[in-house]
């Protein structure tokens, strides 16, 4: 399906059209909200969610794994290869990595919940479109109201800019407080980014404890 047309859709379904979706409180759409009401069933949802072209070439859709009640939840790009294999969210490379941030901040990794702004592998790990943004985002959206987390940490630009509603570099982004349905969020560098720039972990690490210091600060 062409970008306009799926744009048309959505808008026909009562969804957003902006590409990145500006931050609502508007009820989920029917779509997401069959079966939303509880985790397992968005996920039962999204398992045969055919609305964008990603759709086609995955061959698990990768909803997301970690405490349902966590206090912190991940939301990186989305799933690559060795995601989408296993239907499990950062369990290659950059997934070692970002189990050894999480191991730093004091958790483990079934502690926290982990989740990618689209839910369907990118061909060739390329940074999801703006069109297949759109149409994950309800899916995204819903999980975030039910974990309720009292952090969100955005890994990377994709889910940065899908969650501050700009498109700010993320040298911008990074270690700034916004708020996202309410939440608190904090942009970091994606691990994949610090496997290539292992420089930049110090400032990662400089921006996990303004996480770390906030969630002391709310008990
Ligand atoms: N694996 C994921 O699940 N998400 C990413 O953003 C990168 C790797």
């Amino acid at each position: 399906m062409r970008a306009k047309d799926l744009n048309r859709y959505l808008g026909d379904l009562g969804w957003r059209r902006s590409p990145i979706p500006p931050e609502s409180k508007a009820s989920p759409s029917p779509i997401a909200s069959a079966g939303g009401d509880s985790l397992e069933g968005l996920a039962t949802n999204a398992a045969g969610c055919t609305l964008c072209r990603l759709s086609e070439k995955r061959q698990t859709v990768v909803f997301g794994e970690g405490d349902p009640k966590a206090g912190v939840m991940f939301i990186g790009e989305g799933p690559g290869a060795e995601e989408d294999r296993t239907g499990r969210p950062f369990v290659g490379q950059a997934g070692m990595l970002l189990d050894r941030m999480i191991i730093a901040m004091g958790f483990e990794r079934q502690d926290v919940y982990i989740a990618n702004v689209v839910k369907c592998r990118p061909p060739g790990n390329r940074d999801p479109k703006d069109d297949e943004v759109a149409a994950c985002a309800d899916y995204l959206d819903r999980q975030i109201d039910l974990i309720k987390p009292e952090i969100i940490v955005a890994l990377g630009k994709p889910a940065s800019r899908r969650l501050t509603g700009t498109d700010k570099p993320m040298g911008a982004l990074r270690g700034r407080w916004s708020t996202y349905r309410g939440t608190p969020l904090m942009p970091v560098f994606h691990p994949a980014y610090l496997l290539r720039n292992p420089k930049a972990k110090r400032e990662v690490w400089e921006d996990l404890k303004l996480v770390m210091r906030r969630l002391k600060s709310t008990g």
